[in-house]
Parts: C-alpha cells; structure tokens; sequence
C-alpha cells in the first residue's frame, strides 16, 4: 500500500527547510498565501544568531540567551541550537543565500540587543528572511518529493477516535474544502501577532494551530510569553515596519521629546537592554510624550545602503531618516509560547508534529534572544524531518474522520479581539484586564462559537492569569517582582467542553 504523504503546513523557514530535508518520502506543503508573500520569517530582517566570528563560541551564545530567557530558557535546548548553530548558517550559504561578507571573506555579524557581541547573520543589512525563503521556496519548487499548494487554507486538523491525528481538511483556492489524508502533520504556521491591533507579523498569523492541537489534547505551554519588539515602527498602520534592533547594534538610538536617551538610565545595557526590558521602556516613554529611534548619525548617510527594507518603509510613509528621528512603539512580534514539543518536534498527540514559533521548546524561556527564532527553526525542522523521513510511515486504515465546524470571527469581532488583546493581554497585564478579556471571549464565543482565534486568545489569557508573577515578556502591574521559583505554565482545554459547544481551558505553572 503506498503511504499518505507527511503534510506540512505553512510556507516559513521551518516549513520550507523540514520540506527539503524530509526527502525521498513524498510531502505535500500547504500554505494560504503563495509561497513566500506572507510568512513571518519572510519578513525577519535581522538574520540568523551563530558563533561564527573565529574567538565565539557556543557556549557564550548559549550563556546570552539564558539569561536574556529570564530563569526559563533550558539550557539543554540552547546548548542544542547553539551547538548546531554555524552549521544551518553554512548550509544556507552553500545552497545560495547571499549572507554579507567582510573584504577578507569572513562572516560580517550585526550586533543586537542582549547579545554580548556581534553574532548575527545578516543579509544586506535587513534582507536576511526574505532572501533565505526566496532561496529555500525556489529550491522547494524543484524538488520532486514536494507538492506545493499555495493558496489552501487550513480549517481544522482530522483525528480518529484514538486521538491520533490523520490528517487536514482544507479549502483550496476557489473555496472547496478537502480531507487530506498525512502519515504525519507538521504544524509551520509561526505565532499569533495577528491577534493584537499593531503586529509586525503578516495579519493572517492569529495562532489558530494552537488551537487545533489544542482540541485534539497537545499541551500549549508559556503562552503568556508574547515577545513586543521595542522599535516598530509607529506610523498608525498595522502589520507596523520593523526598525530591525540591528539598528540600534549599529549605533542608533531611543530618544524622548526632548531628545534625551531615555534608556540610558533604565538599565545598565542602555538601548541594548534584553528586548523585553527595552519594550516595556519604550511602552512607557510612548504614553508620556513619544519614543523615537534616531539613526540620523549612526547608520546616517549609509541607512539605504544599510538598512533597505527599513529605510523604504520610512520614505513610504514621508520621513527620511537620515535627517529625521522615527517614531517607534512596540508591536506584538513573537510568540515564545506555543505547542509543547521536543527539538524533534514531537508533541505528544500521534501523528502531529509542530516547528519554530508555533513550537515551544524552552529554548527562549520567557523573552527570546534577538535572531535566535530562525536559528531554532531551521535546527527544529531539519531534526523533526529526519526523524519522520528515518522512522517507519504510520500506516492507518479506515476512513479519513469528518470536519467538525467550531465558528468563524467576523471581520468587526476580530476587530474586537484585537483591541481587547491588546488593553489586556500587552506589555502590562493585570488580574482585572485578563479577567475583562476572558469576559469579551466568552461574549463573541457565544456570537460566534468556539473560533479558532478566540480559543488560542483563552489560551493566553488563561496562562497570563495563572502567572502571578513578572518575568521577561510577562509583566503583571499586580505582581511586579519575579517569583522565586521558576516555573513553566501548561494550559490544555477539555475536550468534553467541546462536547457542549463552549471552550474552557486549564491552566497551571509546575517546576
Ligand atoms: C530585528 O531585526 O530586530 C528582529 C529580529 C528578531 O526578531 O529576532
């Protein structure tokens, strides 16, 4: 009997790169957009963080990242990623990606916040992402194991009665729903910056496999780790261009009003405090009067040459900034929770697998160390294909399960979630705004059923409120101070509750 193929969903560096490595056994890629248009690793402009310079090393990458993890980064992932580090970095390079040389060959590394040196792997200053999924979607559109299909939408995961999952339903691009039948699911959809009113992430990012793997029993863990970045642009429009940190590792800085350097007595690292220190700052400095990034004398004269894709988003929107200082505030950015898994991606429910952001691994405990969010990607996804590519193809009989519809958001109630999200579930979060939030879920879950969007936001709010503490990326106005005890949260949802058409969650923190 010919096996199903493994079904990939999403098109971003994890997507891709797990594509390519699962060869020779057949793949199909799912993804909504056409390929490369609207992933957010597309749009990442930092690089890739590896200890490529010949005096680094991986064990002072690993030591950044612990400690910009605020106490819940694992050190045996990062040693792991960091580890494996310069080789992903190098087997890009060989497949084409046009990584930024020094005169002498060597690797030219931008510095960014919370790292101790230069260490990222940059393109042209900002093109990293978009150039590595222009090199990886050509070389995915060759390979004879893939078959690609763009513009199909995922509406729900298919699992049998023993919970394992066996496959998607899907509608293709004229609307048609499709059960597709998969040996093996690999969720690559990227985070949820989409459920808050200003994300530098593509709009359509709104976390829905975290739901889905949620309904079908997989743990979400850390979910209230929501990663703001400090420097987006603040140009009133939504997904915000980002003003890359690497920006500020060249030497530009946040001012107030006055054109004082706000940062430089909030922390001891100044603007290259770790991100989620920075975002709070700026989160504060914009409510009384406005932040701004100036870059007018560092990068200067070379920010187009420098800063593409940074400096064209500023002409869009009438400034030059090498005269001008930009207005910057934070955005939803990353999500360092997610669905619970190994770097092999194993999830606990048969069958379903998930890589980079819509995976937590630990690695980036409770606030993520700048560019390490691709470097996990593409060590995840290599390690999770070879292990489904080297392990006997799960072979189940029987018809494929039916579609159960759980309700759409409309345009104006997803409107709603995001503002609500972003009042309650921001920068600051407080007992009595989670609770209002979970009261507006509960008012357009019973407007608009158990929507995807609206259980991954519960999902948050659940985690955030179980929380009672601040640590990195979390902070509680009614519990300022880190706990002493350091301790991941859990949240999964009953799947009985299903049963009678609402949604709870449960949510815990164990050592
Ligand atoms: C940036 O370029 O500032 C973003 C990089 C990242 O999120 O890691």
């Amino acid at each position: 009997m010919k096996s199903a193929p493994i079904i990939i969903v999403g098109s971003g560096i994890a997507g891709l790169w797990a594509a390519l490595h699962l060869a020779p056994r057949p793949v199909v890629v799912l993804t909504s957009e056409c390929l490369g248009a609207q992933s957010a690793s597309g749009w990442a402009q930092g690089g890739i963080a590896a200890p490529l310079a010949a005096d680094d090393n991986p064990a002072e990458h690993a030591r950044d990242a612990i400690r910009a993890g605020d106490g819940l980064a694992e050190p045996e992932m990062l040693a792991w990623l960091t580890g494996s580090a310069v080789a992903e970095v190098e087997a890009l390079a060989d497949l084409g990606v046009p990584f930024s040389r020094n005169g002498d060959g060597s690797w030219l590394l931008s510095r960014e916040a919370a790292h101790g040196r230069a260490r990222v792997a940059q393109v042209n200053g900002d093109q990293a992402g978009a150039a590595i999924v222009q090199v990886l979607g050509a070389a995915v559109r060759q390979a004879g194991h893939i078959e690609l299909r763009e513009h199909w939408t995922v509406q729900a995961l298919l699992a049998d009665d023993q919970g394992r999952c066996r496959g998607v339903a899907a509608s293709d691009r004229c609307g048609v729903t499709h059960r597709l039948a998969g040996c093996s699911v690999v969720l690559a959809t990227g985070g949820l910056g989409g459920l808050y009113a200003i994300t530098t992430n593509p709009p359509g990012n709104q976390g829905r496999a975290l739901a889905w793997a949620a309904r079908l029993g997989a743990v979400i863990r850390d979910a209230e780790f929501v990663q703001f970045h400090p420097t987006a642009m603040d140009f009133g429009v939504s997904p915000a261009p980002l003003a890359s940190e690497a920006l500020r590792g060249a030497g530009a800085v946040l001012i107030d009003a006055q054109g004082r350097r706000f940062m430089a007595d909030r922390h001891p690292e100044g603007d290259l405090a770790p991100r989620a220190v920075v975002a709070r700052e700026v989160y504060r400095q914009h409510r009384a009067g406005g932040a701004w990034l100036d870059g007018r004398d560092n990068p200067g004269v070379h920010f187009p040459q420098r800063f593409p894709a940074a400096f064209e988003a500023c002409l869009r929107h009438g400034l030059d900034p090498r005269c001008q200082p930009i207005p910057v505030a934070p955005a939803a950015h990353y999500h360092m929770g997610g669905i619970a898994a190994g770097l092999d991606g194993r999830t606990g429910v048969e069958g379903l697998l998930a890589v980079g952001e819509v995976a937590c691994t630990g690695a980036h405990g409770a606030n993520r160390l700048a560019s390490n969010s691709l470097l996990e990607a593409l060590v995840m996804a290599r390690r999770t294909a070879y292990e489904l590519r080297d392990a006997e193809p799960a072979e189940r009989a029987g018809p494929l399960p039916a579609l159960r519809s759980h309700g759409e958001l409309s345009p104006s109630s997803l409107a709603s979630l995001r503002d609500n999200m972003s009042r309650h579930a921001g920068i600051e979060r407080d007992a009595r705004g989670l609770a209002s939030l979970l009261e507006a879920i509960g008012r357009l879950e019973q407007a608009c059923g158990p929507a995807d969007s609206l259980i991954t936001a519960r999902l948050v709010a659940d985690a955030a409120l179980a929380r009672e503490e601040s640590r990195g990326a979390h902070f509680r106005t009614d519990f300022p101070q880190p706990a002493a005890a350091t301790r991941s949260s859990f949240v999964t949802v009953s799947p009985d509750r299903f049963g009678n058409g609402g949604i709870g969650c449960a949510a815990g923190l164990t050592s």
